[in-house]
């Protein structure tokens, strides 16, 4: 391929470590793609005839036919995916073989083969991103009566509904497959034509190639298009980002299906036993789902250590960028599907939950209740935790204070101060856009199915 002007076979250990076949096979199904439609280019730019062309582009999807059928045979002096096609290619078909490459360099090669991979990546993705939406949401409308702890610093903080809770991850996630949809602008963008760094000198038709090849523009600057990898970190920090909420549920998940909550089962298909203890089920699924984001945000750290600092246009460490992405795609191929089905065969306990909940989750609504009488809520808040001190010392619950003890704590207390302690009113309280009153979650809900429907 380059071995014109040396004198000396590789070193075998170099050779291995220099070769990215055992990793960048998986970009042949693009990269033929992007061979195809470079035939084409040439043959509209005149640089081959038309017969030519059809050997080569007919020749591609035999190659392409055998990576699909598993028969395709690597050599050992396939250096990676770009050189295997090519050398397979020329077996097949002949010296014609040899203009494929005419004006085109491995660096805009893998590049566009890299964009194309990423695009692909990213439908898929959204696809699973989508399910995953959709089982949040039908489990949320299926539990919407169920009331629960809410916290923050993990500590009973306020009611809210379940429903409320586990919407929030719904939007965590449309987040992220809107932040695809973004990084899917960035990728769409045709390096092919920029060569080794210059530019084409053989009057290439990059428009064409952009247009056979679905990008929504050409690179404007060929030394950038051979080095930017930015649309790789892109992705790999919206992939980081999907591992961070799926940690996050996890953790909750994790902490909600022990016996100290004991809000939620997760379903036997989603667990684990030991193999010493013979009660134990164990969360695995969302400890994975937990333990994933290390090596997501691994994968974003490794491309952006790989990029800093590099002199301009294409250098070797750059074939660095395939294994991160590479796995963090396959880590939230295998991932999004299990947390789908954990949320969809979840358990949930609704009396667990309702145990959980006590009167002093309710002190806010106290304070808001002295508010309705004019107290300032500052004052509301200074003198409701009187209350709560008081009843802490008599060792008895907030709503088992007198309503003699509440009045000298504050005038304005009187007699519909029962009325404040029933979670069910606390929660009705809270309807305001986005809140977790019923109403509130179920038009919530109904944003929710709006944007899947579309
Ligand atoms: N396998 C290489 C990579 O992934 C392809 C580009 C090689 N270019 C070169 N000038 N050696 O980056």
């Amino acid at each position: 391929m380059w071995g014109g002007r040396f004198s000396k076979q590789m070193d075998d250990r170099f050779a291995y470590l220099n070769a990215s076949l055992r990793f960048d096979w998986r970009l042949y199904a693009a990269d033929i793609r992007g061979s195809r439609a470079y035939a084409r280019a040439l043959a509209r730019a005149h640089l081959i005839s038309e017969m030519e062309r059809d050997a080569l582009v007919d020749g591609l999807t035999r190659v392409e036919q055998e990576f699909d059928a598993g028969t395709f045979a690597a050599q050992p002096s396939d250096e990676d995916i770009h050189t295997a096609v090519e050398r397979r290619l020329g077996e097949l078909v002949g010296a014609v073989a040899g203009k494929l490459h005419t004006g085109r360099s491995r660096n805009d090669q893998v590049a566009t083969d890299t964009r194309l991979f990423v695009l692909d990546t990213i439908r898929n993705l959204q696809f699973a991103i989508r399910n995953l939406q959709s089982a949040i949401l039908e489990k949320s409308e299926q539990q919407l009566d169920v009331l629960m702890p809410g916290y923050t610093h993990l500590q009973r903080a306020q009611p809210i509904l379940f429903s409320h809770w586990l919407m929030a991850y719904f939007w965590m996630l449309e987040r992220d497959h809107a932040r695809l949809r973004d990084c899917a602008t960035r990728v769409s963008v045709l390096p092919l034509g920029a060569g080794a760094l210059a530019g084409n000198a053989l009057g290439i038709d990059r428009d064409f190639l952009a247009r056979e090849l679905g990008f929504a523009r050409v690179s404007d600057n060929s030394i950038d298009a051979v080095s930017d990898r930015d649309f790789i970190a892109e992705f790999l920090f919206a992939a980081a980002l999907i591992g961070a909420h799926l940690s996050r549920l996890g953790e909750d998940l994790v902490l909600y299906s022990s016996a100290e909550f004991g809000f939620v089962t997760l379903d036997d298909a989603y667990a684990t036993g030991s193999s010493l203890m013979p009660q134990k089920k164990n969360p695995d699924a969302m400890e994975l789902a937990r333990g994933k984001a290390g090596r997501l945000i691994g994968d974003l750290m490794s491309l952006l250590v790989v990029l800093k600092g590099l002199p301009s246009s294409y250098n070797k460490d750059l074939q660095e960028d395939k294994e991160p992405l590479f796995d963090a795609v396959d880590t939230l191929d295998a991932l999004l599907p299990v947390v789908a089905g954990v949320i969809r065969t979840l358990r949930v306990h609704a009396d667990k939950m309702r145990a959980a909940l006590d009167a002093a989750m309710l002190a806010t609504d106290l304070a808001d209740y002295l508010v309705r009488r004019g107290v300032p809520f500052r004052d509301a808040h200074r003198r409701v935790g009187e209350a709560v001190k008081l009843a802490e010392t008599r060792g008895i619950a907030l709503a088992d204070l007198s309503l003699d003890a509440y009045k000298t704590i504050a005038p304005e207390f009187d007699a519909a101060l029962k009325d404040v302690f029933d979670f069910a009113r606390a929660l009705a309280a809270r309807e305001t856009v986005g809140g977790t009153g019923p109403g509130a979650v179920r038009a919530q809900i109904g944003r929710a199915k709006g944007i899947i429907k579309e």
